[in-house]
């Protein structure tokens, strides 16, 4: 068979994404953010997230047609996120996709979002040989996987016990004073910073607590003492050293997540790193995992930053994998799950 012409729906958070490829390459790359929506509420809204993708879902889904040149009626088939995600958020994407199969006689196929996160590197990389570690940072959502198959075989290793990673860097911007989303805040505020200047804690990285949760994470730790530190320097009557306190907190979290995903590749012999997710565009993340991945003979792929943040795109390249396999399609009374496993 030649390479599927794949339509995909994302909706889980708060982007309403439409993407189409054929195969391994990306015809159609549309997304619609209702992240402006949640600012002042300091994170997203589920009712407020819901709402916006029912407005935004077919103008996106036009502008996906009009980027390739296609519409629905030429495509092999229709995937779409099942989860894991906000169950009202789900439900938009979901009857979407629904809708357009059944009217069109197209084969639907539910997907997995965080799977979805590691097959879209190859719309920028190419196929990759499998297996492969993929460590998945974002608001949402923290996972260390060994990615065996990225349709049928994927193991959680582990994830976050407490916040999730993006989520830390957001409430942490949030302490200093910056906006919402806070990661690109704190990446651009941090390069004025001493990342040296506090020594915050690593969670999970020694002793008994690295034995028992080997592969977790746990940034809630960190959050405390970046809040006991702000709150010691308010009560010293000094101004908060906003630069040196968000480098530290960034390096904090980006040791250790680079730490460990280097090596879950070394311990599993797997040579290949596959990173995605929002937090995948940091600028510091980046840097510890290249240095890393280098001294231990690690290929990384970090897909460009529009499709590391939830796309559509990302849903059809799993797709067209999953279409390639000869895998069944779903059935259209598909239902969503909020907490879906890999
Ligand atoms: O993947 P994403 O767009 O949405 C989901 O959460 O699924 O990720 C958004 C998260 C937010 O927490 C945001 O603060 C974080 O990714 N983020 C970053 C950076 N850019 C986005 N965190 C650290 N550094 C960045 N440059
Ligand atoms: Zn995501």
């Amino acid at each position: 068979m030649s390479e599927p012409l794949v339509l995909g729906i994302e909706s889980s958070c708060d982007e309403t994404g439409v993407g189409i490829v054929r195969g391994t390459t990306l015809l159609a790359h549309a997304v619609a953010s209702s992240v402006e929506e949640h600012v002042r509420f300091g994170g997203v809204v589920p009712e407020v997230a819901s709402r916006a993708h029912l407005e935004a879902m077919v103008p996106t889904l036009e502008q996906a047609y009009e980027q390739a040149g296609l519409d629905v009626r030429d495509v092999d088939a229709i995937a779409v996120t099942s989860g894991p995600g906000l169950t009202g958020a789900l439900l938009v994407g979901v009857a979407a996709a629904k809708a357009l199969a059944l009217a069109h006689d197209k084969p639907l196929y539910g997907v997995n979002h965080l799977a979805a996160h590691v097959a879209v590197d190859q719309l920028e990389h190419g196929r990759y040989t499998e297996p492969a570690i993929a460590l998945l940072v974002s608001g949402g959502h923290t996972e260390l996987l060994l990615v065996n198959d990225i349709a049928t075989d994927i193991t959680l290793l582990g994830g976050t016990i407490d916040d999730a990673a993006g989520e830390a860097f957001d409430k942490v911007a949030r302490l200093l004073g910056l906006p919402y989303p806070g990661g690109p805040e704190i990446d651009r505020v941090a390069r004025d910073g001493d990342p040296t200047a506090i020594a915050f804690p690593r969670g999970l990285t020694t002793g008994r607590d690295l034995d028992r949760y080997r592969w977790d994470f746990s940034f809630s730790g960190l959050k405390s003492a970046v809040a006991r530190h702000v709150q010691h320097e308010q009560r010293m009557g000094r101004p908060v050293a906003v630069a040196d306190v968000a480098a530290s907190f960034q390096d904090a979290v980006c040791d250790v997540l680079s730490r460990k995903a280097i090596k879950a590749c070394v311990d599993h012999d797997v040579p290949r790193l596959i990173m995605g997710g929002g937090v995948a565009a940091n600028g510091r993340l980046r840097h510890f995992v290249l240095e890393r991945a280098a001294k231990a003979g690690v290929e990384v792929r970090i897909p460009p930053p529009s499709l590391c943040t939830d796309n559509g795109a990302m849903v059809a390249a799993l797709g067209a994998e999953v279409v390639r396999r000869g895998i069944a399609p779903s059935p259209l009374d598909l239902p969503v799950d909020s907490s879906l496993p890999v």
